[in-house]
């Protein structure tokens, strides 16, 4: 995969923590941020690692992160200076109607898709909170969705639109968990969720043809900026917010 060049100033490499490395969006992210010398940990699940390709510049680290953290992946978070915490680790869910989500497959996608977002960010939450190489204030990127957007629902954008429920429900609490961190910590960090854009990847939707290396090197442009602006919902390549 080549990655697409980021346009605009570079940002100054720093550390970043990518969940779901393995492939799709996060692996095309870690490729981008490692070949701008960014130092990058790149969460997989255990035995995956082997199977990516980022040419040994991904330190992997592995962790099924809807389970506790092992120790050792611990140790090496919590040793860290952290300047990026992706939380880009997802499942998604072909349940489209409410009446099609059984509860255990529900409790299942928020394990991944939200709880798993807060065990990489308390794992993190030490390194993130000294102070980073690459200058700007930390930031945690919660990988959400236009999906998520509660206004958007409510305003009927997503009325027919054939996607999971449940995976819907797990995009708007991630969103939540966003405005959550950002009320705790939003005087040390910055706190975002973005909107990769419809991305072709495993858990893209058929005919969508964003490269999810167009979506990592507009991600790294976004990094470029020097922060301190409050929560924020937005797609990559678009400076539109969107609506919580
Ligand atoms: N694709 C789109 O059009 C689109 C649109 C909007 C938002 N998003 C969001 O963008 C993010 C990336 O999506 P993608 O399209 O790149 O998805 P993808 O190709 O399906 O990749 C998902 C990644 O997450 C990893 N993962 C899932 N659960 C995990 C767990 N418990 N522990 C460790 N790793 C786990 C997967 O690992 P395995 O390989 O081991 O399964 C895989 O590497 C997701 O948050 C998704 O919801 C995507």
């Amino acid at each position: 995969m080549t990655p697409a060049p980021a346009q605009g100033p570079a940002p100054a490499a720093g550390v970043a923590v990518i969940s779901g490395a393995g492939r799709g969006f996060g692996a095309a992210l870690a490729a981008v941020l490692a070949a701008e010398g960014w130092t990058v940990y790149g969460i997989v699940r255990p035995g995956s690692a082997a199977k990516t390709g980022t040419d040994g510049r991904v330190r992997f680290l592995e962790w099924d992160i809807a389970q506790p953290c092992p120790d050792g992946v611990a140790g090496v978070l919590a040793g860290a200076s952290i300047d990026v915490v992706v939380n880009n680790a997802a499942v998604g869910s072909n349940q489209r109607t409410l009446a099609a989500v059984d509860p255990d497959s529900l409790a299942h996608l928020l394990d991944n898709n939200v709880a798993g977002a807060v065990r990489v960010t308390r794992a993190s939450l030490a390194g993130l909170l000294r102070p980073g190489a690459g200058g700007r204030r930390p930031v945690v990127v919660n990988v959400s969705s236009r999906l998520g957007s509660a206004a958007l629902q409510a305003n009927g954008e997503f009325a027919g639109f054939g996607t999971s429920s449940g995976y819907r429900l797990s995009k708007a609490a991630l969103n939540m968990l966003t405005l959550s961190l950002h009320e705790e910590f939003g005087a040390d960090l910055d706190v975002w969720s973005v909107h990769p854009g419809a991305l072709a990847t495993g858990m893209g939707r058929s005919g969508a043809s964003k490269e999810p290396a167009t979506a990592a090197s507009e991600l790294l442009r976004e990094l470029s900026e020097p922060g301190g602006t409050g929560p924020r919902f937005f797609e990559l390549g678009s400076s539109a917010p969107l609506p919580w």
